[in-house]
């Protein structure tokens, strides 16, 4: 039977607490904050809710979440310079630990008015994110999610960001298997019940090239193109699959 409820349970509370936190950052980004400011409300939160910022002192890296501007892919460290201005797009990535499990998702933040080109980038993430999730489920294998994303986003004009993946996470927080947001149909290995692991498109207007600045984090389009990305971290099922990073403010524009 289902020996993976357990881990479902702890997945739960790790996920849920990311996604409290992204739903607390939304009501506080706007313009004239700084990106440290946004990573110092996401230390505190997850803090004072018992968890850890996983990505703080990981691998090096100095800050509690990533914020990722404009042409940033990803990876990008906050920074008391860097000002919200009208016309910003910022992806804030939420990685919280909580009794050894890990939650771990995206979302995008739109300061002032959208533009209408900004916008459609950042429906067919999201979109591209859902379809993905909605397929996923035993039997199918891991191509298949790449492929739905890849074939939904690039019928738009836009690319797919070949140089980071999804990844299995649980009690690490990236783990087997690499979850490739590109791919062929019926390729790859097979979902099972009780896998866990995260799908987060990084999706271009341009080209999919990415470049990695000196810091040896931030990772921009070669192109200079606009970038947006989301992420959930899912559960498989014996039906289907879990959200464990749902939220009341899972949605394209928060
Ligand atoms: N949260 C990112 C992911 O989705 C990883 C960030 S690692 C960091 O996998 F060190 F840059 F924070
Ligand atoms: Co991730
Ligand atoms: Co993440």
């Amino acid at each position: 039977m289902s020996d993976y409820l357990e881990k479902f349970e702890k997945m739960r509370i790790a996920g849920n607490l990311a996604a409290k936190t992204l739903d607390m950052l939304t009501d506080n980004i706007k313009i004239g904050i700084s990106t440290d400011y946004i990573d110092k409300l996401g230390y505190e939160f997850i803090r004072d809710n018992g968890g850890y910022s996983a990505p703080l002192y990981y691998r090096g890296f100095k800050k509690s979440l990533c914020t990722s501007l404009n042409h940033v892919v990803c990876h990008g460290i906050p920074s008391r310079d860097r000002i919200l201005e009208e016309g910003d797009a910022v992806n804030v990535d939420v990685t919280a630990i909580i009794n050894e499990h890990y939650g771990d998702t995206s979302r995008m933040f739109c300061i002032g008015k959208t533009p209408i080109k900004l916008k459609n980038l950042i429906d067919a993430t999201y979109e591209s994110m859902m379809k993905a999730i909605k397929i996923s489920k035993p039997g199918i294998k891991l191509g298949d999610i790449g492929h739905e994303i890849q074939s939904y986003v690039e019928e738009k004009g836009f690319s797919v960001v070949r140089d980071f993946c999804g990844h299995g996470i649980s009690t690490t927080f990236h783990e087997p298997p690499n979850i490739l947001h590109y791919g062929e149909k019926n390729t790859g290995i097979e979902l099972k019940p009780g896998m866990t692991f995260t799908i987060e498109p990084m999706i271009n207007a341009g080209k999919f090239g990415v470049k990695m600045l000196n810091d040896g984090w931030t990772a921009v389009t070669k192109d200079k193109s606009l970038s947006a990305q989301f992420e959930h971290t899912i559960g498989i099922t014996e039906e289907g699959n879990e959200i464990f990073t749902l939220s009341k403010n899972n949605t394209a524009f928060p």
